[in-house]
Order: C-alpha cells, then sequence, then structure tokens
C-alpha cells in the first residue's frame, strides 16, 4: 500500500517507516520538522535501501496537504504529526489544541475527499487517567490533566463520529505505552531538544554524562518500591503494531493498546539500565510531578487475539538499544 506517514521524521514515525518499509509498503512522509530533522528520512532510506517521498509541509495546512493526496493515490494514512510535550501544553494550550486537533481534521477531510478508507492515530494511555490498571480498551475515559491528554481523547472522539457515518472509514486508534529504545542499527532513535522530559531520554543523558543525575519524582506511590510503574515499549515492537493494525484494519473503529502488560518502576528501569551497559546512573529522589499517576499498564489481550501482535523485545534490549543510539548521537 501507498501510506502517507504524518510526523514520518519523528521518534516513533521513523521506526515506523522502516517497518512500513521493510513489510514491502510505500511510505509518502510529511512533516513540518517542528521537533525533528531532515537528515532523518535518509537515514530511513540508509537502514532500508528503499525510497521515501518526503514533503516538508505543515499538516494544518489544507492547501499543502491537498497537493500530497493530489499526487499520490493514497491507501491509507497513520497520524503522527503532533505536539507531545505535557508540561508545554499547560503552558500553551492553544497551540496545542490547534495542532493537534486541526491536524486530525484536516486530515480526515482530505482522506474522504480521496476516497482513502484507512486512518492509523496514535493516541496515548494518557487518554485512561487514573483508572484501575491495567487498563483495557473497554474502560471509560478519565479526564486527564493537561491539554496535551484532552487533545488525543478528542481527536479520537472526532475519528469515531466520522466513521459512524462513513461505513466505508476504517479507523484504529491505537493508545501507546511509553515508548523507549531505538532501532537496534543505532542510526535512529529519541532525540529530543533541550532537556528531556522523559524519563529514558533523561536517564541516556545522565550516562553519558550531559546531565549530572537523574531526579526520581516520588518514591511514595503504592507501588513495588515507591516509585511509578510504566510499560515501557521497545519503540520497534510499537512500530510493528502499526504495521499490524493497518494489515488487519477493517470498517469501523477499532481501539488498541500497544504496550508489553508488564509494569516496571523507576527504580527497577534505573538497574535495569545500569546492569544491560555496565554503567552507573546516579540520581536522588525528589518531590512528586505534578499530573503524575502511580501506575500504568496495559491489558495486551485484544491486541494479540484481533491484530495478531505482541511486544517482543524485553526491557534489557530496550535499555541497550536506547544507550546504542545515545553514543552514536551527536
Ligand atoms: P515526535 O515529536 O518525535 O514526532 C512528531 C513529529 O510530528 C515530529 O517530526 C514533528 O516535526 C511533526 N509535527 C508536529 N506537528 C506537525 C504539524 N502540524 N505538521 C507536520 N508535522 C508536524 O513525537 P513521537 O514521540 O514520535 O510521537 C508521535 C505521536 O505519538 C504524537 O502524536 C504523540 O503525541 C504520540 N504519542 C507519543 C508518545 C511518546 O511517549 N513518545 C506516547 C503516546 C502518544
Ligand atoms: N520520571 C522521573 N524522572 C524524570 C522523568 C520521569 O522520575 O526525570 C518518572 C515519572 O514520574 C514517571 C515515569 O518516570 O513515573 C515515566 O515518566 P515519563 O515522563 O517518561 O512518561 P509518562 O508516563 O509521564 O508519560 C508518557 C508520555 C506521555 C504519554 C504517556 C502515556 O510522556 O505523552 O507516557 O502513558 F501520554
Amino acid at each position: 500500500m501507498n501510506i502517507l506517514v504524518t510526523g514520518g521524521a519523528g521518534y516513533i514515525g521513523s521506526h515506523t517507516c522502516v517497518a512500513l518499509l521493510e513489510a514491502g509498503h510505500t511510505v509518502i512522509v510529511a512533516d513540518n520538522l517542528c521537533n525533528s530533522k531532515a537528515e532523518t528520512i535518509d537515514k530511513i532510506k540508509q537502514i532500508t535501501n528503499k525510497e521515501v517521498t518526503f514533503y516538508k509541509i505543515d499538516v494544518t495546512d489544507e492547501v499543502a496537504l491537498e497537493v500530497v493526496f493530489a499526487t499520490h493515490k493514497i491507501d491509507g494514512v497513520i497520524h503522527f504529526a503532533g505536539l507531545k510535550a505535557v508540561g508545554e501544553s499547560v503552558e500553551n494550550p492553544l497551540e496545542y489544541y490547534y495542532n493537534n486537533l486541526v491536524s486530525t481534521m484536516v486530515l480526515s477531510k482530505l482522506c474522504k475527499k480521496y476516497n482513502v478508507n484507512k486512518f492509523v492515530f496514535s493516541s496515548s494511555a494518557t487518554v485512561y487517567g487514573d483508572n484501575k490498571v491495567p487498563f483495557v480498551e473497554t474502560m471509560n475515559l478519565l479526564p486527564t490533566t493537561n491539554p496535551y491528554g484532552e487533545t488525543k481523547a478528542m481527536s479520537e472522539r472526532i475519528l469515531t463520529d466520522i466513521a459512524k457515518v462513513n461505513p466505508d472509514f476504517s479507523v484504529a486508534l491505537l493508545r501507546y505505552f511509553n515508548p523507549v529504545g531505538a532501532h537496534e542499527s543505532g542510526v535512529i532513535g529519541e532525540a529530543p531538544n533541550g532537556i528531556p522530559n522523559n524519563l529514558m531520554p533523561y536517564i541516556t543523558k545522565v550516562a553519558k554524562g550531559e546531565l549530572d543525575k537523574l531526579r526520581i519524582f516520588g518514591n511514595d506511590y503504592l507501588t513495588v518500591d515507591g516509585t511509578g510503574v510504566r510499560d515501557y515499549i521497545h519503540v520497534v515492537d510499537l512500530a510493528e503494531g502499526h504495521v499490524a493494525a493497518l494489515d488487519k484494519l477493517t470498517a469501523g473503529v477499532h481501539i488498541y493498546n500497544l504496550g508489553t502488560g508488564e509494569g516496571t518502576s523507576v527504580l527497577q528501569l534505573v538497574k535495569a539500565f545500569e546492569e544491560a551497559n555496565n554503567i552507573e546512573v546516579p540520581y536522588e529522589i525528589v518531590e512528586r510531578r505534578t499530573g503524575d499517576i502511580a501506575s500504568c499498564y496495559a491489558d495486551v489481550r485484544k491486541a494479540r487475539n484481533e491484530i495478531g501482535w505482541t511486544a517482543k523485545r524485553g526491557i534489557v534490549e530496550m535499555c541497550r538499544d536506547a544507550w546504542r543510539f545515545e553514543k552514536n548521537h551527536k
């Protein structure tokens, strides 16, 4: 299939482009590079030895995006493009609501106009709010604590309502848990601008000596050791989940958790990283971070049963691959 990948130069998008190309699909990327670099497109080509068509455009720009739809016979879209920093979304809600919602609406509108019926959307486990773990797709969603999370819940609703009145429209809402790691080549990975917000990129910067120590946000949660528990998933497994969802997509709306089903605490992840890479990660315990929940992990049965996908890579591979990329990356 010819797949339009919005945000394909980003962290998850670039790994998914590799997985799509390796599965025999053709990839067209639309990305405005607001949080990524054009050289990532070359790296995708380098890893796969395949061609990628790249448009440096903003997905909220309907006129620019329509050129892509008019030029290529697109069979499906995977919509990664979006802003994702939780704290920034609280500081600048309008930018988040505008970017993340208008992009979804413009893309859906063009899909309808050009008769593109397969739509895969990057959602997040954040839509479960502080439900009881493990999170199951049938749970009622709870309010999230920030505009970023709200854009994910709203985009899910928008796509669901569109599908209700367009019986041929096939939508996969993929709720990611915590993507970490990098492609095993060490060529592509997560390279956030500035000081990382997320745990794994923070750990790799501390290990590299670029930051002096990790600050662990709270050790008084009701968890195995008091630190927050998350379902870390290798980004290559996550990428493969998109290919599986796209291949199996049928009419209607299908929601899938993409996680491993395993919870890992902050301290357990730090220890696993130290052991996997034989390197020390100094840390201190500080106050809880506002908006954090104690535990977040997936019930993974639905994706396994319906699209035949399960995560294959464990914590050790996630830690090794994250570190390999960080060492290679300038
Ligand atoms: P990323 O920032 O690395 O990638 C997003 C890409 O979208 C970037 O390349 C950016 O330049 C591009 N982009 C943003 N707005 C755009 C616009 N208006 N037009 C064109 N391009 C635009 O982020 P990521 O981690 O790869 O996340 C991809 C998607 O998955 C996002 O929608 C994110 O919200 C979602 N998600 C991520 C996580 C996570 O922890 N990384 C968890 C759950 C969901
Ligand atoms: N943590 C620290 N120190 C840090 C960073 C994080 O102790 O410097 C802790 C957090 O308190 C939390 C855990 O590490 O317990 C994971 O935190 P992340 O910031 O890496 O990830 P979150 O679970 O908070 O959020 C991530 C994405 C969201 C997405 C969510 C889905 O950032 O966009 O996963 O589950 F919605």
